[in-house]
């Protein structure tokens, strides 16, 4: 068997090479490098990809979704509600404008945010007064969405600002509902490594709010106004480079049958191994664009027995994610204890991830599943 990769970017490279190669040497040739042409022309196909009326690319999606907070004014003396069980950055730009992350739990199945805690720490942060909800940040965990048939109603009726981190969501869709449309605005990440990446840092804000938008894009280059050296409030330098662009045009127009190779991948996975681990659940009316194929096993020791397994075998596995963000040190100070969010911590202890990407065999699958099943 050869070298197996967790994500196979030489792959989807050799399968785009000319028309990557192509976007590169035009954007060489051009030198327009910083907002050149190939950055609208994706915004607009990204625009029509999501349904969503605007898009605003960004410099990454840690930024992609510190703007809109930003755009809103959040800020100290807020409170932000963030599920425990993601990666970092969904919480920390809530702390980067000096509000506050109100940590809720997972739902065991999805692992996305549960609706139900959602309420519960609404109640609690209303109930203590020293905070004021505004916002809840609702994670695409592994390419499926959060619930937002349910999310959405309760950001309603209390008023609060509903941004969808889709970093990991591109791909996925709530019914006819593609992920980067849920909410009051959406971000994702084109980091390599995800189901739409690219060839360093980028991401994307989406919305389809006239007002927003118009902040979106001011915020983007330093607060400017009527143009770059009119600054009429801070922002940042968070411009997607022109190359980036150019790079994901062809890898978009991959997009759809990158997914569907995606999910076939994920349907063989799970129909080898079911029984032998929880495998990944798709709620009804949903579709993840599995960025991630997950496995829970029943416990540590089962999990560590598993992935020492896979080593040996050469076949790499990642756990997303070893600690929940409420226990994490830097939060320390909000009084979190273990205990607190139950379900986040477990999925902490029993989660790994297997090799995913649009262009996996079903050889190198079934290899991966008969280590898995012959521990
Ligand atoms: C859920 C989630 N949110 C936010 C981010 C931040 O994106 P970036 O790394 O592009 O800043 C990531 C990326 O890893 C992510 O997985």
């Amino acid at each position: 068997m050869q070298k197996i990769a967790f994500n196979d970017l030489g792959a989807q490279y050799n399968h785009l090479k000319e028309e990557i190669d192509a976007q590169i040497a035009a954007v060489l040739a051009d030198a327009h490098f910083i907002s050149g042409p190939q950055v609208e022309t994706l915004e607009q196909e990204l625009c029509s990809y999501t349904g969503r009326k605007y898009c605003v690319t960004t410099d990454n999606g840690t930024d992609a979704l510190l703007m809109p907070l930003m755009a809103k004014g959040i800020g100290e003396g807020d409170a932000v509600f963030v599920p425990a069980f993601t990666f970092f950055a969904s919480a920390e730009v809530v702390s980067l404008t000096g509000a506050t992350p109100v940590f809720c739990d997972s739902e065991e199945d999805t692992f996305n945010m549960d609706p139900a805690s959602l309420e519960r720490q609404l109640e609690k942060v209303k109930r203590e007064g020293k905070l004021k909800p505004k916002a809840v940040v609702a994670v695409d965990l592994f390419g499926q969405p959060a619930d937002f048939s349910r999310l959405e109603p309760i950001c309603r009726e209390n008023g609060l600002f509903l941004l969808e981190d889709a970093a990991q969501g591109f791909g996925g869709a709530m019914g006819s509902r593609k992920a980067c449309s849920l909410g009051d605005c959406s971000a994702t990440s084109f980091f390599p490594a995800k189901a739409l990446g690219c060839y360093g840092d980028g991401g994307a804000v989406f919305t389809d709010d006239e007002e927003m938008h118009r902040l979106l894009v001011s915020l983007r280059v330093h607060g400017k106004g009527a143009m770059k050296y009119d600054n009429v409030r801070l922002g940042l330098n968070a411009r997607l480079d022109t190359m980036q662009a150019g790079i994901l045009l062809p890898k978009l127009h991959a997009f759809d049958a990158e997914n569907a190779h995606r999910n076939r991948a994920a349907e063989r996975y799970s129909e080898k191994l079911r029984g032998r681990f929880t495998v990944p659940t798709v709620r009804e009316g949903f579709s993840s664009g599995f960025g991630y194929y997950t496995l829970k096993a029943s416990g540590t020791e089962e999990r560590a027995k598993a992935m020492d397994a896979l080593k040996a075998a050469g076949v790499p596995s990642i756990i997303y994610y070893p600690k929940p963000l409420h226990l994490q040190k830097v939060y320390e100070p909000l009084g979190y204890r273990e205990g607190d969010l139950p379900v986040a911590e477990r999925l902490t202890r029993t989660v790994f991830s297997l090799p995913m990407h649009g262009y996996l065999t079903d050889d190198v699958i079934d290899y991966i599943c008969s280590v898995l099943n012959n521990i």
